[in-house]
């Protein structure tokens, strides 16, 4: 007998949601990802299938596909306040002596003080209802969408309290940011300073499938309004806190005394390193309710709470070198050799300097004397050098013209603060240029993965792109965990990848800015491959969709004769370079601009841009003046409203299907 969907489906829920919990609260994952994923697979299902069984609060709703135009604002309860700052144990102790002016006995509860992004979240009922942040103080920012993605902010307590409001930070884990900011370094765009940055752009930007592409987490350390629950301490705020599912750091203290506090800071001081996230200072308050009412508060900051900051940690050195790396996309960043010096926990000899732009800017030069730091608490940087202790020796470091290692051509693409290596075979990139041609999007070669690629470069059986199409099946059988059988098949996978069409070869050369849907709209213009060589930067901006910096990275990879030659080579390999026209004439919809909003019943969103964008029109993610047609589901988003109120064309699912019908009959003939 089959379950009824409406338990399975409650049942599925809360299973899911304990495990987010263990995973993403308690960092004590009790199933696998396989298995977890199996789950949220198995609810995504049933859900497509009953759409209407769907709640804002299913785990399945933490992203949402609409990109927002701006935040709408939130008026907080009470105003949000900020903590006076003490920097040493006597300002401490100084607080301490003001508190027990006011009150006998002054017992403390000390947090730590996360650097990350206030936000308050509210519930109603038990259900997540919005997050704000905290703006002025008084009126904070709508920023619900982004805070739903963060798998640690539950969105359904452990009970229906009919409202809280909880204040707590929202931050980035230290080895995320480490991972962000490397991933800008390669996108050639610039770094985030520190995690505290990092969270706040994350969350302060319109789009939520960003947020959700970071990990981000949160601690709860302050109930602003909890209807019906009487609480009397912090202590038992943050056992509340706790019981209701929200992340609570467990690394707190109750201390009797001043004493205790400084003990409690000065053991935090040494363990701070060691935290996966990034601290500033502690945080001491009193913990019970009533002695804070007897103290009170100005109008910016409570009198029974401090923050104690740590003292920075930077160190003076010197610059031995600068040297220049080529990274595994082919950015070409200046890394400083310093002098060595103790800093935060481990001894530094290198600071990676990003890009150029921040060498010049800070003006760091060979024989500098420097001070550093560690960015996010791990990444070693240099904040500034000392012009005036220069003694005139001190050399200027300028982007090298040649890649350092294939002395190729080095470009920097429009848009980008980045030098990279134009070369698709230099040897510091070629691993990650295979692994992109081989990839899902582009060749689509299957059993082509990182693990085969790494091996076939070690193992100098690739040296250039070109040569995956020589490869023997004696070769292939030489690699590990490679049987005959897998090495036929993947033999056969790299042969049958030949006949993709010219778009996805576009796609896999890794061009700069050339994703897969700019290269189906480019090779539909210019549809064999041998017309490139020739293109100018003007012609390819008349297409409308191709802008001035996929024009100008299209131009220079193809003016990079090594590039020629993969090019060539893979042409005499026996690979298809055109793209066959699925029309003839002008494409019927070309220069039309779709936007789509809400859950379509017979297909899904990329279905949809498909039917679109194969007769020549273009879905965008925002509602403008220029935008034809808005193709509305059900539970139309934000769009909707933009749409008509800037009186653009609206079409239901079956007019759409109608629309798209109607061209495609129009061009058969
Ligand atoms: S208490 C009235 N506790 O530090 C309550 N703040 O200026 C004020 N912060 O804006 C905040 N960890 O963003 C508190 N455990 C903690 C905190 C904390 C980080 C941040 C918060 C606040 C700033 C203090």
């Amino acid at each position: 007998m089959l379950t009824d969907p409406i338990s399975r489906i409650e049942e599925l829920r809360r299973v899911i949601r304990q495990h987010e919990y263990q995973y993403y609260v308690l960092d004590n994952p009790l199933i696998s990802d396989a298995e977890f994923d199996a789950l949220m697979a198995e609810l995504n299902a049933l859900e497509s299938q009953y759409p209407h069984l769907i709640t804002p609060d299913s785990p399945t709703q933490r992203v949402g596909g609409e990109v927002l135009d701006k935040f709408n604002t939130i008026n907080h309860r009470y105003p949000l306040l900020s903590l006076d700052n003490a920097f040493s144990f006597a300002d401490l102790a100084q607080f301490n002596q003001r508190v027990l002016r006011l009150v006998n006995q002054a017992e403390y509860l000390t947090e730590l003080k996360i650097d990350g992004v206030s936000v308050v979240v509210v519930y109603e009922n038990g259900v997540f209802l919005h997050a704000a942040t905290r703006g002025d103080g008084l009126v904070g920012e709508d920023v619900s969408a982004n805070i739903r993605t963060i798998k640690a902010i539950p969105l359904r307590l452990k009970s229906a309290v009919p409202r809280l409001e909880v204040r707590g930070e929202v931050y980035m884990p230290k080895r995320e940011f480490a991972r962000i900011n490397q991933e800008k370094e390669e996108k050639g765009e610039r770094v985030f300073a520190n995690p505290r940055n990092a969270a706040a752009g994350s969350i302060r930007q319109l789009n939520p499938q960003v947020t959700a592409s970071r990990f981000l987490s949160a601690f709860f350390y302050d109930v602003i309004y909890a209807e019906g629950v009487a609480l009397t301490s912090q202590q038992e705020m943050l056992d509340f806190m706790h019981e209701q599912g929200l992340p609570v750091n467990p690394e707190y203290r109750l201390c009797p005394d001043i004493q205790a506090v400084y003990a409690y800071c000065q053991e935090l001081a040494e363990k701070r390193h060691d935290l996966p996230y990034e601290i500033d200072g502690m945080v001491v308050k009193l913990n019970s309710l009533a002695a804070r009412g007897e103290l009170g508060q100005t109008a910016k900051s409570p009198r029974w709470a401090v923050a104690y900051k740590f003292p920075p940690e930077e160190k003076e050195t010197r610059v031995v070198d600068i040297v220049v790396n080529v990274g595994r996309t082919g950015v070409i960043a200046p890394t400083a050799i310093l002098e060595p010096v103790l800093l935060a926990g481990t001894t530094v000899s290198r600071a990676s300097m990003h890009n150029f732009d921040l060498v010049e800017e800070k003006d760091i030069r060979i024989g500098d004397t420097v001070l550093v730091h560690k960015a996010g608490d791990i990444i070693p940087e240099i904040i500034r050098s000392f012009p005036e202790k220069r003694s005139g020796a001190e050399v200027k470091v300028k982007p090298p013209d040649k890649c350092p290692a294939c002395d190729s051509q080095v470009v920097r693409p429009a848009g980008e603060v980045a030098y990279r290596c134009a070369n698709i075979n230099c040897p510091a990139r070629l691993k990650e240029s295979l692994i992109f041609f081989a990839s899902r999007d582009a060749m689509d070669i299957e059993g082509m993965g990182p693990a085969v690629i790494e091996q076939l470069v070690e193992r100098g059986l690739v040296r250039r792109v070109e040569d995956i199409y020589s490869l023997s099946k004696e070769q292939l059988m030489g690699l590990e965990r490679m049987g005959s059988k897998s090495a036929a098949k993947l033999l056969q996978a790299i042969n049958e990848s030949k006949k993709q069409p010219l778009s996805r070869l576009l796609t896999a050369l890794g061009i700069r800015h050339l994703g897969p849907k700019t290269a189906r709209i480019l090779s539909r213009h210019y549809s064999s491959l041998d017309q490139y060589y020739h293109l100018s930067e003007a012609e390819l901006q008349q297409i409308p969709e191709i802008g001035a910096k996929i024009a100008e990275s299209v131009v220079s990879f193809f003016a990079e004769p090594r590039n020629r030659e993969t090019v060539e080579k893979l042409k005499a390999a026996g690979l298809n370079t055109v793209e066959e026209k699925q029309f003839q004439g002008p494409l019927p919809l070309l220069g039309k601009s779709f936007v789509l909003t809400g859950l379509l019943a017979t297909m899904t969103r990329s279905q949809a841009t498909q039917l679109i964008e194969a007769l020549g029109g273009r879905v965008s993610s925002s509602v403008s003046k220029k935008t034809d047609y808005v193709v509305v589901g059900e539970d139309p988003g934000s769009k909707y409203d933009k749409a008509v109120q800037l009186g653009i064309t609206l079409l239901n699912e079956n007019e759409f299907a109608a629309l798209i019908e109607e061209h495609q009959q129009l061009f058969a003939k």
